[in-house]
Order: structure tokens, then C-alpha cells, then sequence
């Protein structure tokens, strides 16, 4: 069966433009927020509290965050060590995101630590969010493939989402970081998950399009029982230190789909495509979403 209700996680401000050559001014992302909250999203990840130097588009965040605190919806941010987590409390963040990677050789490139390493940098940040009744989402990269090392260990994935649970935790999302993930490899590393005693109602799934495969993936997550969808306004995104990966699913592909399987999402599609089709006018360059084209030319 499938479920009724979907939490699509919304990823454009932070996923999508942390990708983007140009900087976009502070002034458009909070508008850019604000419009997605407009179109009824309920969980807005807003941006990234990491090294100014190695995130340069999202080096604005001290100045982005207040200017849309005030909405009524979660704003989660990420966060990869303890400073990032000083910076974010600071402004009275809810929710933060810390990220880990399956691969060796992608923990190197993202977070310049073995896996290991990264999680060992993770566990006093999660602990004192926990304290402090901060919800934690613990990403999860390159679950499926990496560009580096190839098809990626269905145990190996397994391992690094029980310590990120372990650590506490309160939601995990698999990322498929280049976009390479097929529906059986999805089933088969959500039932190693449930095996492991994850239970399904704390992952959520994190798609990347390379391969057109991101609804395909995400209608078998679906099945298995997975609620929590992260997908990107328009189809923006990529990774800028995974350098083959493009934009993530686009939330107006997500909704039409699930709006087909009768699976209430609660996002307006008319107001989040205008919303879309504004952000390319500002980025110079046309949504990659085919919903979005298709519906921005009725
Ligand atoms: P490092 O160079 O090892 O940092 O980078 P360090 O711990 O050695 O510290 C060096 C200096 O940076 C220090 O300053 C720190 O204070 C400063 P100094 O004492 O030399 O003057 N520093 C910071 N400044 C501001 N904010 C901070 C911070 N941390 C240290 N938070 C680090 C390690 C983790 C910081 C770096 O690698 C980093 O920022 N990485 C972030 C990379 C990133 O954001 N990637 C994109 C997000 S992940 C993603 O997109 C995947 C996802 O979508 C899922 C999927 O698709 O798979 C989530
Ligand atoms: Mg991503």
C-alpha cells in the first residue's frame, strides 16, 4: 500500500542554491522562502552554517536566518561541527541537520575527516542539540553510488545510518548524492535498514535526477513504507564537492505525482510552480523540472 500523507522536505534554498555560480542576494532567498511557504511547504530547509570558504553561496546565512524566522514553518539548517551548531543557536534555530557520508572518499572531499572522523565531530553536536530539544535530521551521502568508489555496500551504508541513530538522531535521509540510485537498490537498502531496527517511520529519502530515476526511487520508498520526501523547488541543486551530481527531484514532479496516487501533500502546485518560474527569472537560467515546464506553458 502507499501512504496518505507525504512531508515533502523542502531542499531549493539550501541544496539548490548552495550550487548555484552566481551568488544570489540575501534579499531573494528570504523572498524565495517566503513563497514557498506561500505554496503551503511546512519544512523549509533554509541554508548552512559550514565554512564560509567552502560554501561561499550560503555565507550569508547569519544574515538570511532572522529575515525568516518568523514564518510559521520549520527551518531546519545544517550544521557540521560544534561551531556550525554555536553559530545556528545563536539565532534560535529549531532544527539542525548534520551529514555524514558512507564513502571514504566523499567524508574526505565534504567534510575533510574519515567517516569516522565526521561522525566522532557529529556526536557533541547532536548531543547538545538533544539537550537543548532541538530536533536533528542526520544526512546521510552516497548511500547508492559514489563517483569516487563506484556502487556503494549496502552494509557499509547500514552501519554509518546505526551510529547516526545511535547517536540520536531523530530522523535520517538516505542521499542518492550523484543521482544514480535504481528502485531494487532502494528496496533492498530499506529493508537492510528495517533488519538493522531503523524503523522506516525515521527515514526519510533524498533523490538526485542524474539518471532520471528520482520518482521511480521514491515511489518505491513510497511502498516501503518512507513518509519524509526531500525535493528541491524547480529542480535546483547539485553538490558543489560531488562534482557529477545535479539537482535534486523538483518538489512540482514530487506533487504531481503524489497528487495522481491521491497522496495529500498540502502544497498549492499553481503558487509553488510561479514560484519556480520566478527563482529562473532571478537565476537567468530555465527550471530543469518538466512540471514546471509543462505547466508554466499551458
Ligand atoms: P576544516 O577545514 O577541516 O575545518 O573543515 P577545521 O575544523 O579545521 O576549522 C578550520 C577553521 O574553520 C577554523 O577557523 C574554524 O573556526 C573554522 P580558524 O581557527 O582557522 O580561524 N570553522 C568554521 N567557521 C564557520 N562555521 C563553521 C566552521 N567550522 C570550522 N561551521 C568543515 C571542516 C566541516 C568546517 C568544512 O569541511 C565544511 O564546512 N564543510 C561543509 C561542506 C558542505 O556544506 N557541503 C554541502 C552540504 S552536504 C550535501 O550537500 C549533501 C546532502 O544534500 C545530501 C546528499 O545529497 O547526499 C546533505
Ligand atoms: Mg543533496
Amino acid at each position: 500500500g502507499l501512504p496518505t500523507r507525504v512531508r515533502v522536505h523542502e531542499v531549493g534554498a539550501r541544496d539548490g542554491l548552495q550550487n548555484e555560480s552566481s551568488t544570489v542576494p540575501t534579499e531573494v532567498k528570504a523572498e524565495f522562502i517566503r513563497r514557498l511557504a506561500d505554496a503551503g511547504l511546512t519544512t523549509i530547509e533554509a541554508t548552512s552554517f559550514v565554512h564560509p570558504k567552502w560554501v561561499p553561496q550560503l555565507a550569508d546565512a547569519e544574515r538570511l536566518f532572522p529575515m525568516v524566522s518568523d514564518l510559521p514553518v520549520a527551518l531546519p539548517v545544517l550544521v557540521p561541527n560544534e561551531r556550525g551548531l554555536d553559530r545556528a543557536l545563536a539565532l534560535g534555530v529549531r532544527r539542525v541537520a548534520v551529514f555524514a557520508s558512507a564513502t571514504e572518499s566523499f567524508a574526505k572531499a565534504n567534510l575533510n575527516r574519515t567517516v569516522d572522523e565526521a561522525l566522532a565531530m557529529f556526536e557533541p553536536v547532536v548531543a547538545r542539540a538533544k539537550e537543548g530539544d532541538v530536533h536533528v535530521r542526520g544526512y546521510l551521502s552516497m548511500c547508492f553510488g559514489d563517483p569516487w568508489e563506484g556502487a556503494v555496500p549496502v552494509p557499509q551504508v547500514v552501519r554509518v545510518c546505526r551510529a547516526l541513530r545511535d547517536m540520536g538522531c531523530d530522523e535520517l535521509s538516505l542521499g542518492d548524492t550523484i543521482g544514480v540510485a535504481t528502485p531494487g537498490h532502494v528496496t533492498a537498502l530499506l529493508t537492510a535498514l528495517g533488519e538493522a531496527g531503523v524503523p522506516v517511520s525515521a527515514v526519510g529519502v533524498h533523490f538526485h535526477d542524474t539518471y532520471g530515476q528520482a520518482l521511480a526511487n521514491t515511489l518505491a520508498a513510497l511502498r516501503y513504507g518512507v513518509t519524509t520526501v526531500d525535493a528541491s523547488a524547480g529542480g535546483l541543486g547539485g553538490c558543489p564537492y560531488a562534482k557529477s551530481a545535479t539537482g535534486n527531484l523538483a518538489t512540482e514532479d514530487l506533487v504531481w505525482m503524489l497528487r495522481g496516487l491521491g497522496i495529500d501533500t498540502g502544497v498549492d502546485l499553481g503558487r509553488l510552480v510561479a514560484t519556480s518560474v520566478w527563482m529562473a527569472e532571478q537565476l537567468g537560467r530555465p527550471s530543469p523540472s518538466r512540471t514546471v515546464r509543462a505547466l508554466s506553458h499551458e
